[in-house]
């Protein structure tokens, strides 16, 4: 029997997308919080090699992978169904401490529990088998999650925090204002995930599908199949990007917002999809230009030295894309 597919149902699946790209930034930003948390430690830390907030931040890390695995299975799935997966994802909350973090990914792990009871007997009722099965497996993910967070849910934080008013001279160049410009940084890195995860998952299906040439049957590749690999690769990049970006962020004191900014685009086609991608690369290496002209006039070398790295991969991104766009 065929897969009856209803826009309801494709609808549903990209709801649980939007919920897994969610808490996959939230943990993956709260494991760069621990740089901040970091600094309260108790003396005794001083005499590890790793610190509990190393340890702690591990296991969000894991889990923000697994997270993200989630969003690209899920999507793949609304590929290979014929509907489109959505680019949109909601506000994380972060939180202040190791036992906060915990409750909010407590909270948001039961949210996750009760979307995927909704959506295994939708896949059983669309006959969509493999689909079932996935979710199921998710599901007990994050089960294992759920009870991850329970174990820090009553941890006790170090309190010894050091008084934000009295920020001695060498850091008074870390002003609201700088930190506003770092978070369009932040925004970039996450609008190009999200980008190019969906734009990976959509590319591997075309790749799958058109086949134009006797070269591509043979060796079982085509533009999108080089195209998703690309897009995998770069996506990788732009994680690593996001964690040395959020990480400074906290180390300086300042508070990470993550929303996506300019709104992720997809489009139809895998030359439509380079073209945007080509794009945001631009956007992205003016913008690290200015951020490296503010940090050069506020001697705020390491923040410098950090974009400048940073602006030379973005460039050899826009290259890669470049090669495909006319
Ligand atoms: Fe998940
Ligand atoms: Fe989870
Ligand atoms: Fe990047
Ligand atoms: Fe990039």
């Amino acid at each position: 029997m065929a897969v009856k597919i209803t826009t309801d149902y494709i609808d549903m699946l990209n709801q649980t997308v939007e919920h897994e790209f969610r808490v996959s930034i939230q943990y993956f930003l709260q494991h760069a919080k621990m740089e901040k948390l970091k600094k309260r430690a108790n003396p005794e830390n001083i005499l590890l090699d790793k610190t509990t907030y190393d340890a702690v931040g591990k296991v969000f890390y894991d889990i923000s992978v697994s997270e993200m695995k989630h969003a690209a299975d899920i999507m793949e799935r609304i590929y290979y169904l014929g509907g489109q997966a959505t680019t949109k994802s909601s506000t994380p909350v972060i939180g202040n401490s190791i036992s906060e973090f915990a409750k909010l990914g407590i909270e948001t792990e039961k949210e996750a529990l009760t979307l995927y009871r909704k959506i295994i007997p939708a896949a059983r009722e669309a006959g969509d088998w493999q689909a079932r099965k996935l979710f199921e497996r998710i599901y007990s993910e994050e089960e294992e999650h759920l009870f991850k967070f329970q174990e820090y849910a009553n941890f006790q934080d170090e309190k010894n925090e050091s008084n934000e008013a009295t920020k001695p001279e060498w850091q008074k160049i870390f002003t609201d204002d700088y930190f506003a410009l770092l978070n369009k940084a932040v925004a970039a890195e996450i609008t190009g995930i999200i980008q190019y995860t969906n734009q990976h998952e959509k590319a591997a299906l075309l790749g799958n599908r058109l086949k134009n040439t006797p070269l591509e049957a043979i060796q079982n590749t085509n533009i999108a199949g080089v195209t998703g690999n690309i897009l995998k690769d770069i996506f990788l990049v732009e994680m690593n990007h996001l964690e040395m970006i959020s990480e400074r962020i906290y180390l300086l004191g300042g508070e990470v917002t993550a929303n996506p900014n300019p709104l992720p685009v997809v489009g139809d086609t895998v030359f439509d999809m380079l073209k945007l991608d080509h794009s945001l690369e631009s956007m992205t290496i003016s913008l690290y230009r200015e951020i490296i002209a503010e940090a050069l006039k506020r001697g705020d070398t390491t923040t410098r030295l950090i974009f400048e790295e940073i602006a030379k991969q973005e460039e050899e991104h826009f290259w890669t894309f470049d090669d495909f766009v006319k």
